[in-house]
């Protein structure tokens, strides 16, 4: 195991694949976000969580970033239901966790509760609107949570990219095996501009290695397909990364563009992953104009290091800037804004979309390729 504790002490492994559920007859059918939540309880990514949180921990994690016991958490984990199938569960039923017709988990009922989901809305996402991609999601699930310790009995399916899906103790014995004693993860769900680049560069100067984990699981429809990105990845540590110094693997969650709150929630999974140091830049897990730039680094004053156990790294806003000949920072350049190459998200996948490539300056001509191909097949054959 590597040296880093896991979140609460204990890796959580809640992977049964023998488990005996025959006999079981009720279900609940999974939506995407709840299916990558379990798996993730199962392989003790979300340590110390063990299942889909009660209204006690629900309420402390809404209220105050933390579980009722006082472990730092700040996204709840949950599981909706309509109120028919909640009419159907009684507290202590086992209960089939389903999709499409295949079993993943086991869950042992312990409350079912009314959420207040204006509450959760303003909390974790600091507004309400349904504009924003993650309230959106949160007021489209059913209006009851189910909560109770589960046991993951099935693996879901893997894409072509299974060689990528590692857990979190496997990635603890990669790490081991690299004697790699720091080690820094990075969050990301776009492909890696040269800006990503510099900032995991700038990290990797002062650990032994960079953790690139890519979030994979549900993004909203206007960001670029995992499988897209997955290849861009692979040309650029091809091309850029020394092998010895940096390990891919993917981050099956769902992302809830939650900003601040999300940010401590990935440090924490990363930790769980064996990470010692975790990246956060500007606008982190942010969408549109919901948080403010550095908002995700702030957040992080409301801990200790010590209850986080893992080491965030800030990174100002990064660019190309063409006085400096290189890549910087408003923390390192002097130079004006029209000397500075930035590109919006939005207005890189615009241009990725028509054919047009960006400059070199802003993303390497290599993942420029993967991208353009990869999204003109995704047009034609759609
Ligand atoms: S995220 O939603 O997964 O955070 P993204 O993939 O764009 O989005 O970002 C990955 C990480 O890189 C985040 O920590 C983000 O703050 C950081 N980041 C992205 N672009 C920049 C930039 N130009 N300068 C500094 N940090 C950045």
């Amino acid at each position: 195991m590597s040296s880093i504790q896991a979140h609460g002490g204990e890796l959580v492994n809640l992977y049964q694949p023998d488990y005996d559920y025959t006999g079981v007859t009720k279900e609940i059918e999974l939506d995407n976000i709840a299916l990558s939540d379990l798996e993730l309880i199962g392989i003790g990514g979300y340590s110390p969580i063990t299942g889909f949180l009660g209204q006690r921990d629900y309420e402390a994690v809404v209220e105050g970033m933390r579980l009722a016991d006082g472990t730092v958490w700040s996204i709840p984990i949950t599981l909706p239901v309509t109120e028919e199938k909640a009419h159907e569960l009684q507290v202590g039923d086992q209960v089939k966790l389903v999709q499409d017709g295949v079993v993943y988990g086991v869950l042992t009922v312990s409350e079912t509760y009314k959420p207040n989901k204006e509450k959760e809305a303003e909390h974790v996402y600091r507004t309400a609107e349904l504009a924003h991609p993650g309230v959106r999601k949160l007021f489209e699930r059913p209006n009851v949570y189910v909560a109770g310790s589960i046991v993951l009995v099935n693996r879901t399916q893997k894409d072509k990219f299974e060689t990528y899906y590692l857990d979190p103790a496997q990635t603890r014995e990669v790490f081991k095996e690299r004697n790699w004693k720091k080690v820094v993860g990075f969050q990301t769900r776009n492909p890696v501009h040269r800006a990503h680049e510099y900032i995991q560069k700038s990290a990797l100067e002062i650990v032994d290695g960079l953790f690139l984990n890519p979030l994979v699981g549900e993004t909203k429809s206007d960001d670029i397909p995992a499988d897209i990105r997955m290849e861009s990845y692979e040309v650029l540590l091809k091309n850029y990364y020394p092998k010895n110094r940096v390990f891919l693997a993917v981050f099956p969650a769902a992302m809830r563009y939650a900003g601040p709150r999300e940010a401590i929630f990935h440090a924490l999974v990363r930790k769980n992953f064996g990470c010692t140091h975790f990246i956060v830049g500007r606008d982190h897990a942010g969408v549109g104009d919901y948080y403010g730039t550095y908002d995700a680094q702030l957040i992080f004053n409301n801990f200790t290091e010590d209850e986080l156990g893992i080491t965030p790294l800030f990174f100002e806003h990064s660019f190309y800037c063409k006085k400096c000949e290189g890549m910087a920072s408003t923390k390192t350049c002097p130079h004006e804004k029209e000397d500075h190459v930035i590109l919006s998200g939005t207005k890189v996948r615009e241009m990725l979309r028509n054919g047009e490539v960006p400059p070199s300056t802003f993303s390497r001509k290599e993942v420029i390729e993967v991208l353009i191909k990869g999204l003109q097949q995704t047009v034609t054959s759609n």
